[in-house]
């Protein structure tokens, strides 16, 4: 299977053909992954890609760069169509620290005070990568240098602390080739070692509790790429050793017929591990239905999956684009819509509600007024004050994920448990929105203390995913 890849090394780069090692049945929880449909939700469709993206909890950000905001018509379109923003350069360690100790942040204060300023989401990028590093730091020695880092991190983030709704706190750590789990060698790894992720993410956590905190990285849209399986075997292995990390930033760098046929998947699989997924760079070169198509699709398959959380494209403009000459934006230089713009309002406006933001450490609560309607849900009778509905929404080989609508009938509930009893010997790995207790096969998911309460005829969800066969049991809700 062949299909363009785009290597980060800096600066303007072509788009490179490249082969992609293939993994047989790697990650061990490939599988098919059940479609969710999407329904459109009442109401008018909204007409900006940040009002639309915000009726199903999500957002639609851009990257930005501080030297275009004298472009009057870059800003315009920057405010009327987004609700979110990423700092192209002006994070990055060589515009914040240039010299030792001497922190700048003029740049990106610029862009953080509008943002502000329009109650825009504000994405950090990025605190610790091999790229647009000063030199003073590559020659440091190996204490010096793990001081550094934390300082960095410190600083940058106590800086914008409460500001930054997710931070890349370590950008492309992972190699393009070799064996699965390969870092990129770099200052990091050739003084700190592998553990430098690890140690950058846990200063992170200290150093702005309030942000997420995200590992983001280029080739990894692809569920069964080795690079895939690498960065989806280190959030593992982080959830299971409660090393803190929130999200996954995939960069999607993609052109018109590279977006993988799995990519969907690829992001389910990733929110399963229970982290959030965003879509953190995204430009598709091509032009016309193609390039739509593309949109589309990356559109599609993120709306499709609760914990995806929100896209942003890597620009406003063509004409400013690190890879111009690929017109991979939504707005071409004359800031026209494109037909790529059309196709993700479009995607957009059709999501199903998937409201309310994600805790850091848990899975995003989901409350929406309707259940996701992939397989229809098991339903339990309407006895008392309020109802429940599980449907499976993702499955692979030993695992699946579920959600669980708890819906109050015509009078308000405030407090509910729902039970259920496995069919076959599933078990419950991870559950969010809910407190469960286990005895047997027979569980009990009570409320979370933020979700107890549902106006009448109004829904909260909770969900998790569970080793075994998918099972859909008849579940029962009760209310005090
Ligand atoms: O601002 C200077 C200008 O003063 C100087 O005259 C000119 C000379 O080359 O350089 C300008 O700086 C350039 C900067 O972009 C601003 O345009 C740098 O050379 C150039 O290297 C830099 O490229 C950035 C690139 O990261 C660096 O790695 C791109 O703008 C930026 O879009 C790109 O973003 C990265 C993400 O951070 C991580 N993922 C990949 C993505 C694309 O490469």
């Amino acid at each position: 299977m062949g299909e363009n890849s785009l290597p980060a090394d800096g600066g303007r780069r072509r788009l490179v053909g490249t082969r992609r090692l293939l993994v047989a049945g790697a990650l061990g929880v490939l599988g098919t992954v059940t479609a969710l449909s999407a329904s459109v939700p009442a109401g008018a469709a909204a007409g900006t890609l940040g009002a639309a993206a915000a009726q199903s909890g999500r957002y639609y950000g851009a990257a930005i760069a501080a030297g275009h905001m004298s472009d009057s018509a870059y800003v315009a379109t920057w405010d009327r169509e987004f609700n979110a923003v990423t700092p192209e350069n002006e994070m990055k360690w060589d515009a914040t620290e240039p010299s030792r100790g001497s922190f700048r942040f003029t740049s990106a204060d610029q862009i953080v005070s509008h943002a502000q300023s329009k109650g825009m989401k504000i994405r950090g990028h990025t605190l610790v990568w091999h790229n647009q590093l000063p030199s003073w730091v590559s020659g440091l020695s190996t204490s010096d240098l793990r001081s550094a880092m934390v300082n960095h991190i410190n600083t940058v983030m106590g800086h914008y602390k409460g500001k930054i709704y997710a931070w890349d706190v370590v950008n492309e750590a992972f190699a393009d080739g070799g064996a699965v789990g390969t870092l990129r060698s770099s200052v990091w790894t050739q003084k700190l070692g592998n553990g430098f992720i690890e140690e950058a993410f846990r200063a992170a956590r200290a150093a702005d509790p309030s942000a997420k905190l995200c590992y983001n990285d280029y080739n990894i849209d692809n569920a069964t790429a080795s690079k895939t399986l690498g960065v989806y075997n280190m959030i593992k292995d982080f959830k299971a050793r409660g090393v803190p990390i929130d999200c996954v930033g995939l960069q999607s760098h993609l052109s018109s017929g590279s977006v993988p046929s799995n990519y969907q998947q690829n992001i389910a699989q990733f929110a399963a591990l229970g982290v959030d997924v965003q879509i953190t760079e995204l430009d598709v070169g091509g032009s016309g239905s193609a390039q739509a198509d593309a949109y589309r699709r990356v559109t599609q398959a993120c709306t499709a999956v609760p914990r995806c959380t929100g896209i942003t494209v890597w620009g406003v403009t063509d004409k400013y684009s690190w890879r111009s000459g690929d017109t991979p934006l939504l707005f071409d230089g004359n800031y026209t819509k494109k037909q790529a713009y059309t196709a993700v309002l479009d995607a957009l406006n059709a999501a199903t509600p998937n409201t309310s933001p994600s805790p850091n450490t848990s899975p995003s609560p989901n409350t929406s007024p309707s259940p996701n309607t992939s397989p229809s849900p098991t339903r339990s009778p309407v006895t008392g004050a309020c109802s429940a509905a599980i449907e499976t929404t993702n499955s692979w080989p030993g695992g699946f994920q579920s959600t669980v609508t708890v819906r109050a009938g015509s009078a308000a509930v405030n407090g509910w448990t729902v039970k259920w009893t496995w069919p076959g010997g599933q078990s419950i790995s991870s559950l969010w929105n809910g407190t469960q207790s286990v005895s047997g096969s027979s569980v009990t998911v009570r409320n979370t203390d933020y979700n107890g309460s549902i106006a009448a005829g109004s829904s909260t969800t909770f969900g998790f995913t569970a080793n075994g066969t998918a099972a859909t049991p008849s579940v029962t809700c009760t209310s005090p």
